[in-house]
């Protein structure tokens, strides 16, 4: 299948089955959420996979006891830093030395900037950029599920902070953004399973300027 096609094949499952996802996929896919650009390359987040049936169901009633939740393998929670510090800056730019070998003067000098800049911002404007880099891995992430032909369900609804209390993420400097459960769907539950795809036209979302 080509990409569009897989990309039309997902859907977000409303219900799942169960079963099991292999472990190379879901590696796969991670994979795939970590190789997502992000501003000034900080990946601000971390992702959590959580296979422990007791924790998701911890986490259904707070997460508007969606079935998926409990039903599904593994459920990615996507969890932004809740603020830029000078120690989470320094850590990507010294790693980015160290993998690539050399110190670069223009680097540094943009270290410096960012060093001077993020982390006397507001907390919470800090947390909801970062939240926004964890979307790009999230979306990346629901794009490769499509591609192992893996179900997947993009979840606003829950409630975060009862999601950072189960997961001890403040205490982390963390806080939970978005949750990716990953599964197989269960057909004969899923009203969503034989709906058309819905999309505004192209017209209506692309202009093109010469
Ligand atoms: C950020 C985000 C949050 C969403 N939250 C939920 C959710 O909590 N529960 C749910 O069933 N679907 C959720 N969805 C799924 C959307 O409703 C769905 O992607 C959209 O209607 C398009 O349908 P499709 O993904 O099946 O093509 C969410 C999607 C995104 C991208």
């Amino acid at each position: 299948m080509e990409l569009l096609d897989k990309l039309n094949w997902r859907y977000a499952a409303k219900a799942m089955n169960g079963e099991k996802v292999a472990e190379d996929k879901v590696e796969r896919i991670l994979e795939a959420a970590r190789l997502a650009p992000t501003s000034s390359g900080l990946q601000p987040f971390e992702i959590f996979v959580i296979k422990n049936q007791e924790v998701k169901e911890q986490i259904r009633p707070v997460a508007w006891n969606q079935s998926v939740i409990t039903d599904c393998s593994h459920l990615l929670v996507f969890a932004a830093w809740d603020t830029y510090t000078a120690d989470r800056i320094n850590y990507m730019f010294d790693l980015t030395n160290e993998i690539r070998g050399f110190k670069n003067e223009g680097w540094e000098n943009y270290r410096q900037m960012l060093l001077d800049s993020y982390p006397q911002k507001d907390a919470e404007e800090n947390f909801n950029h970062a939240a926004k880099q964890a979307y790009i891995a999230f979306s990346q992430a629901i794009a490769a599920a499509a591609f192992e032909e893996v179900d997947s369900t993009p979840i606003e609804g829950f409630d975060p902070e009862a999601v950072d209390e189960i997961l001890g993420l403040r205490e982390k400097g963390l806080r939970s953004a978005v949750l990716l459960p990953l599964g197989y769907r269960k057909e004969s539950e899923d009203w969503l399973v034989n709906l058309v795809k819905v999309r505004k036209p192209m017209k209506d979302l692309v202009t093109v300027i010469d």
